[in-house]
């Protein structure tokens, strides 16, 4: 069988990574892919939004009996839909149940209607209103703007003039063109942060282990915000206590309350929790596998992805058996000068011996006239297994010495922190 996978950064590397272990899968594309991913996938430069010739690609390949849509934008458009009313196998979620993603006036207002705890929020559609509160609410607060984002319209505002900034951005300056047309302004929360991912046909649940992510661009969460910088599995902090607990309150009752609505949501559904001394909070969902957090989370899978992401398309989850490794897995990105603002592309990358066993899951890099170079503000997640965080997180850095290009900066710091 072979498997088209929909995207081209780390994540979809470990995505592919990991097909490429299951006996079944003889053959693997990847629309675009990148440079890491064309070593063990046919590569084609087709975007993940170029839905008529993606449509083509699966028409001309009759070999292709599934495709697996990872980016988020593809998903919110109705790639997955498109696909399956042509009669073809995708995975992810429909466009419908994708909005728990694409729309955080949707997924808000779900959590209010179904008692999912969450921050306490206001939302609003006109511009005037969303100031006269801006000016007499009480700060800190979040300002949200309510469709993709590129994970960028999130701002924590500490004053007035920044919220009344962050309003201007959003609906005047249309900085994130429609998905700014609404904004929600959420309370401001405190605490550690976990990403669980669970694998989800609609009935059935089941959550991989949880991972965490650090999102400043250095180390003891200096700077900017970024994609992310480095993860680890599994985190300590969320205990098999509280995970039964987030389980029965949060990751059943939302996928409820999806199918409740309509909106049966097939595929990864990602809950990005805060765990606040009033409780775990849901910060955000999103349609798909997180990046970079697959790249810890899916090394440590023992089953068979490909077998899993049949049993979710089919509804049959409830009798796929899914196990993990008691190992952990440590990712550390290795990033461009100046990301998360400007910074070069097209510089040669130099990849020294690694260990045999190192995962170098590829995010922004391309091949420029037979040479390997960046392409991306997030260039290479160097990741290893080990026993624990601390063997793994210690095999990572020792390979991160491996690679080196121009401008290469990374945090010494992944997986410190609990
Ligand atoms: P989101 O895309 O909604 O997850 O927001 C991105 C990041 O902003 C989160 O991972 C948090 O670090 C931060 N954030 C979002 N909402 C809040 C909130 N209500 N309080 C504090 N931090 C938040
Ligand atoms: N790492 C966060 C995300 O994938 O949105």
């Amino acid at each position: 069988m072979s498997v088209l996978v929909i995207g081209g950064g780390g994540r979809e590397h470990a995505i592919c990574h990991t097909l490429a272990k299951s006996p079944k899968v003889d053959k693997i594309y990847c629309l675009p892919g990148n440079a890491g991913i064309a070593q063990i996938a046919e590569c084609h430069p087709i975007g993940a939004m170029d839905f008529d010739r993606i449509l083509a690609f699966v028409a001309d390949h009759p070999d292709i009996d599934l495709t697996v849509v990872a980016p988020d934008d593809p998903l919110a458009a109705g790639l997955v839909d498109l696909l399956q009313e042509r009669g073809y196998r995708a995975f992810g979620p429909r466009a419908a149940a994708a909005i728990i993603e694409a729309s955080k006036a949707f997924s808000k207002a779900l959590m209010r209607k179904y008692g999912i705890p969450t921050a306490d929020y206001r939302e609003f559609g006109d511009y005037a209103s969303l100031c006269a509160y801006l000016e007499t609410a009480e700060y800190p607060l979040v300002v949200k703007a309510d469709g993709l984002a590129l994970g960028k319209g999130v701002v924590i505002c500490q004053t007035r003039e920044e919220g009344l900034q962050a309003a201007r951005d959003m609906m005047v300056d249309k900085k994130f063109a429609s998905a700014g047309n609404k904004v929600i302004v959420e309370e401001f929360m405190v605490g550690p942060e976990v990403s669980v991912l669970c694998f989800t046909d609609g009935k059935t649940v089941v959550p991989m282990v949880a991972s965490q992510d650090h999102k400043r661009a250095f180390d003891n969460d200096q700077g900017l915000n970024t994609g992310g910088m480095g993860t680890f599995a599994p985190s300590k902090i969320y205990t098999p206590q509280l995970a039964a607990q987030v389980y029965d309150t949060i990751i059943v009752p939302t996928v409820e309350a999806m199918r409740s609505e309509g909106r049966e949501f097939r595929g990864v559904l990602y809950f990005g929790l805060m765990l606040t001394d009033k409780g775990v909070r849901v910060l955000e969902y999103n349609a798909r596998f997180g990046d970079p957090e697959t790249q810890v989370v899916l090394p440590l899978l023992e089953s068979d992805l490909y077998d899993i992401f049949q049993a979710v398309i089919d509804g049959t989850l409830d009798r796929c058996p899914i196990r993990w490794s008691d190992d952990a897995c440590v990712c550390v990105i290795l990033a461009s000068g100046g990301y998360p603002q400007s910074y070069r592309k097209g510089v040669p990358i130099e990849i020294g011996q690694t260990d045999a066993d190192i995962m170098l899951f590829h995010a922004g890099t391309a091949m420029q006239d037979g040479k390997l170079v960046t392409s991306g503000g997030r260039v290479i997640g160097v990741t290893a297994r080990g026993k624990d965080i601390d063997a793994a997180r210690d095999k990572a850095y020792r390979n991160v010495q491996n690679v080196r290009f121009d401008g290469m900066f990374y945090r010494s710091d992944i997986g410190i922190k609990r």
